[in-house]
């Protein structure tokens, strides 16, 4: 076919390489290469402290490294300019680790927040974007609650109807079962997976949380000092004999692999 048929190129969403940042003595980031792949879930491993949420941070394009490239779609966005970066971040949903909703507005402001900031829209088509968004997490009738009315489950997902509310093709999830009760924790799980599946959303998760992260990975990666050391399936960081995964898993309890039940991948 034409050259656009030039498959592995057009399947990357995400390509980083060399990608550094430190904070003063710090070095934090110190070499991070990562291919995320069009409509994956992805999910990031390491201990605590190690990077991940400044990793997503930079591919947000809400830190700026010191060094290496970040491609979005071919599209190298270190050292863009901030205006140039405001249409980049319309392409990404961010769930921050603590959901950060706005506590003064309502669940309705909360979500509607991202598509006002990036379009003009009339009230009827918003009103049926926020709702359409909160029957997808389960939530619909809850537009006039504030944060505050709502349990730490349903917060976290109102902060994911927030985060795919303007239609993003990428989804960075930082912790997103950090704090849930496991019943909690495993709904979000499904979540994930739902809104990869019926909104084709390429998605990061940042975890520490071994069960979600194999529940909801089709591929993982695991950092360590700075660098991707391990990057492979959930199959494949099973019966992986590398040192740092082995050490990494050997202090949490790794879940069975799961019997085939969609007919999807693997
Ligand atoms: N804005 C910042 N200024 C200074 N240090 C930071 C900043 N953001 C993160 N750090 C430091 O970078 C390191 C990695 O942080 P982080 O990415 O949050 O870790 P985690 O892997 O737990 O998400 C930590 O030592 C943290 O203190
Ligand atoms: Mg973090």
């Amino acid at each position: 076919m034409g050259s656009r048929g030039n498959g592995s190129e057009s399947d990357v969403m995400i390509a980083i390489r060399g990608l550094r940042i430190g904070f003063d003595e710090l070095k934090v980031l110190r070499g991070i290469d990562l291919e995320v792949r069009r409509g994956e879930t992805l999910c990031v491993l390491g201990g605590s402290g190690c990077g991940k949420s400044v990793m997503l941070k930079c591919i947000a394009g809400l830190y700026t490294p010191d060094a290496g490239e970040i491609r979005i779609e071919g599209e190298n966005i270190v050292g863009m300019s901030e205006r140039d970066l405001v249409d980049v971040r319309k392409k990404i949903g961010f769930v921050f680790q603590n959901s950060a909703l706005f506590d003064s507005l309502t669940v309705f402001e909360n979500v509607a927040y991202p598509v006002r900031e990036h379009r003009k829209i009339a009230d009827e088509a918003l009103a049926r974007i926020v709702a359409e968004r909160l029957a997808l997490v389960g939530l619909e009738g809850t537009e006039e609650k504030y944060p505050a009315e709502l349990s730490g489950g349903m917060r976290k997902r109102v902060a994911f109807a927030r985060a795919v509310a303007s239609d993003p093709a990428i989804v960075l999830y930082d912790e997103p079962t950090t704090g849930l009760d496991p019943q909690n924790a495993r709904r979000i799980d499904l979540l994930i997976r739902e809104l990869q599946a019926m909104l084709g959303v390429t998605g990061i998760v940042v975890t520490h949380d071994i069960s979600s992260a194999f529940a909801v990975a089709d591929h993982l990666a695991l950092m360590v000092e700075g660098r991707i050391g391990v990057h492979g399936t959930p199959d494949e960081f099973r019966s992986s004999a590398e040192p740092t995964v082995r050490e990494f898993l050997s202090a949490r309890p790794v879940p069975p692999a799961e019997p085939a039940q969609s007919g999807g991948a693997t």
